[in-house]
């Protein structure tokens, strides 16, 4: 495929077979859209997994309506495009709503908009790399042993994927049609380790299904970010807060580890005292003081 989608790909460090496991596809698609032949919508989720857009078509936030902006742009009617690209008024159409093939979207893309190139990536906590890509780092076995050992067994991990060595008696899983932030949680412990990206929407989730009562005590793997009032206001009152010595070592979708590039801490809802210090006892730093709510 052209746009260096390819170099994208292993810019993110992801093999085909891993990229086609975050989609839910199989390598031989990922194989064949590298050069230039598959469905759109395969390929615009593969764009969104690695962070890829292109510059130079127009404006909009996903590829189909950075193709019609172009074309109105342009004052070009479907028909003019039609005659101008040998594809039907159709498929034009198709390909700006994110449907058809990848060969048409080049053959279009080479004649409305010559110059797209790709953008480049946007920064993010994890370093170079897309969304699906940052957001997918599974905790290690031996980190997860220490939380077992200092919480029991976990009943629930709210944000599970299928290659995650996280056991747990219930998982929800996006790739089940699930989803951590309006299915329910039930169970004795929920183990979080959230997509990074959406941090506090899964802290205020974590604490609302805590209050709730739906689960007793959740155990949430975090960065340090404390900048939010809500983190002063509310959670600070009623969570516990443990601050990481060193950095853990995460795993990443083609099961190659690395080193998170900030500082993490672990937020407890509703552990007892002895969880808490076997925890200490098991990974080395120290539990901060609970502030007063009042
Ligand atoms: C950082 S990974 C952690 C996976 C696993 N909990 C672990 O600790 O190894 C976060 C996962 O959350 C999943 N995810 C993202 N949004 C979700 C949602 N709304 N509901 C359930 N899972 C979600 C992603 O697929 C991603 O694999």
């Amino acid at each position: 495929m052209i746009y260096d989608f390819r170099a994208a790909r292993l810019a993110a460090g992801l093999s085909q077979r891993a990229l086609a496991e975050l989609l839910d596809t199989d390598a031989q698609a990922i194989k064949r859209m590298e050069k230039g032949v598959g469905a759109v919508p395969t390929l615009i989720a593969a764009m969104k997994a690695l962070n890829f857009r292109l510059a130079g078509v127009g404006a909009g936030a996903t590829l189909p309506e950075q193709l019609r902006t172009r074309r109105l742009r342009r004052g070009m009617s479907l028909d003019q495009v039609a005659t101008m690209t040998g594809l039907s008024r159709t498929t034009i159409a198709s390909l700006e709503r994110g449907g058809g093939s990848v060969a048409s979207l080049l053959r279009l893309l080479e004649a409305i908009a010559p110059n797209a190139r790709r953008r480049s990536p946007e920064r993010s906590y994890w370093g170079y790399a897309g969304e699906l890509d940052r957001d997918s780092r599974f905790t290690p076995p031996d980190f997860m042993n220490a939380i077992y050992s200092a919480f029991g067994e976990v009943d629930l991990d709210p944000c599970a994927h299928l290659l995650s060595p996280v056991v747990a008696r219930c998982r929800i899983l996006l790739s089940d049609g699930g989803d951590g932030l309006t299915d329910d949680w039930s169970g004795r412990l929920a183990f979080v380790n959230p997509p990074f990206s959406a941090l506090l929407k899964w802290l205020r989730r974590a604490h609302d299904q805590w209050h709730a009562g739906n689960v007793e005590t959740v155990v949430f793997l975090a960065p340090v970010r404390t900048d939010s009032a809500w983190f002063h206001d509310t959670l600070s009152t009623v969570a516990d807060i443990y601050l990481l010595r060193g950095r853990v070592r995460f795993l990443k979708a083609d099961g190659k580890g690395q080193h998170t590039p900030f500082s993490l801490m672990v937020v407890t809802l509703g552990a007892n005292a002895d969880q808490r210090r076997r925890f200490a006892e098991a990974v080395p730093g120290f539990w901060l003081a609970r502030r007063d709510a009042g």
